[in-house]
């Protein structure tokens, strides 16, 4: 079975590219314009970031334990929020959100475009943190954001570069695809049951353009739990973000499905850790595909990373169980790569790590 013999991410990825139909695959996949973007992280982190192993040093007991606001969690390994789980597996974000328990690590639920009610998603136990859109009605948004607490979600993450819902290219191919190829179920695979169908159509009038740093205060005002700005990348904008309540950032390019020729996240993740200077958690995500990409992003800062795509791929190939093992997988590189530089728990990690000429 190919799937039992998935080692690497990038395994999960190339069975899940033989397993989805290939307009599902392509929606996933997409990276804006050439990808050039995409391209950039993959290059910073192979090329421009290079461990020096330290040796003779007692790694026997591991702890991948960290801390995020305060809390104790068992990795900073996070699912990022990403859309229409459902396009995978049939089990959707259930099964997301119980592979993601199962491998203790923090699910980020996209509340406006999952494929599964979120009351389901909620019956899973693992901690998890709640993803919304600014765009979204402002009456939804109040509700959710109110909620959320409750619910028991540790953090709220918006989504701060997406600027318009005007027609992305990512979406259209599929269903173009879809036509030509006949994928029937497509349209089931993408159902929005968090919402009806007034509330989408209202959603239209809210994706002008119009959202600004003012919205993100608004929201502030709705919650005790932390608010986490995704999606930056510029130093001015991180202190925006702070000085309008920010508690956490994501450096983030969005996977590079944004703007093309967008600087890699990874790159700008130092810049970013320096002029918020321990007054928010800084996070990164885009092209974390293995257990050293992680460490070199905590090296350089972050608190915690996302994981995007490998999860859907995850999903693909083997449903939670997929979602599991491609987390468990991120954990038990980044255990080994720790041990080859001397470390044994995730405090200790930090840009000693990271070969510089004397
Ligand atoms: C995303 N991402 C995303 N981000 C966000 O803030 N709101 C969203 O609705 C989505 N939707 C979405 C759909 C799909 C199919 C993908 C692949 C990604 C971006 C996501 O949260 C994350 O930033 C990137 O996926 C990280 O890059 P990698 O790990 O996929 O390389």
């Amino acid at each position: 079975n190919q799937y039992l013999k998935c080692r690497s991410l990038s395994d999960f990825e190339n069975l899940a590219k033989q397993r989805l139909k290939s307009h599902r695959f392509h929606y996933y996949n997409y990276k804006a314009g050439q990808g050039h973007t995409y391209q950039a992280c993959r290059t910073y982190f192979d090329k421009q970031l290079r461990i020096i192993p330290r040796v003779l040093i007692n790694v026997e007991e591991i702890s991948l334990k960290t801390t995020i606001f305060g809390k104790t969690y068992e990795s900073p390994i996070i699912v990022a929020p990403t859309t229409f789980h459902c396009l995978a597996n049939r089990d959707g974000e259930v099964g997301t959100a119980r592979g993601a328990t199962e491998a203790q690590c923090i699910y980020t639920y996209n509340w406006m475009y999952s494929t599964k009610p979120e009351h389901e998603v909620l019956q899973t136990t693992g901690p998890k943190f709640l993803h919304v859109y600014l765009t979204t009605p402002t009456k939804i948004l109040e509700k959710i954001v109110n909620e959320a607490e409750e619910k028991g979600y540790r953090a709220i993450v918006v989504t701060c570069d997406h600027p318009t819902d005007r027609v992305r290219d990512d979406v259209l191919p599929l269903f173009e695809e879809a036509s030509k190829t006949i994928d029937r179920e497509l349209t089931e695979c993408m159902p929005m049951p968090n919402m009806n169908a007034k509330d989408i159509i209202e959603k239209q009038n809210f994706s002008t353009g119009s959202i600004t740093w003012a919205n993100v205060e608004s929201l502030k005002q709705l919650t005790k739990l932390p608010i986490i700005c995704k999606g930056i990348l510029s130093p001015i904008d991180a202190e925006l973000a702070i000085k309008h309540g920010a508690n956490g950032i994501v450096v983030s390019n969005h996977g590079g499905r944004q703007v093309d020729t967008a600087p890699a996240a990874i790159e700008c993740l130092e810049d970013i850790v320096k002029v918020v200077d321990g007054r928010a958690e800084v996070f990164v995500d885009t092209g974390i595909r293995s257990g050293t990409d992680v460490l070199k992003a905590l090296a350089l800062g972050a608190r915690g990373v996302l994981v995007g795509r490998p999860i859907l791929y995850g999903l693909t190939c083997g449903g939670h169980d997929g979602v599991k093992r491609v987390l468990e997988t991120l954990k038990r590189e980044l255990m080994y790569d720790m041990a080859c530089c001397g470390l044994t728990s995730i405090d200790q990690i930090d840009a000693n790590i990271l070969y510089q000429h004397i």
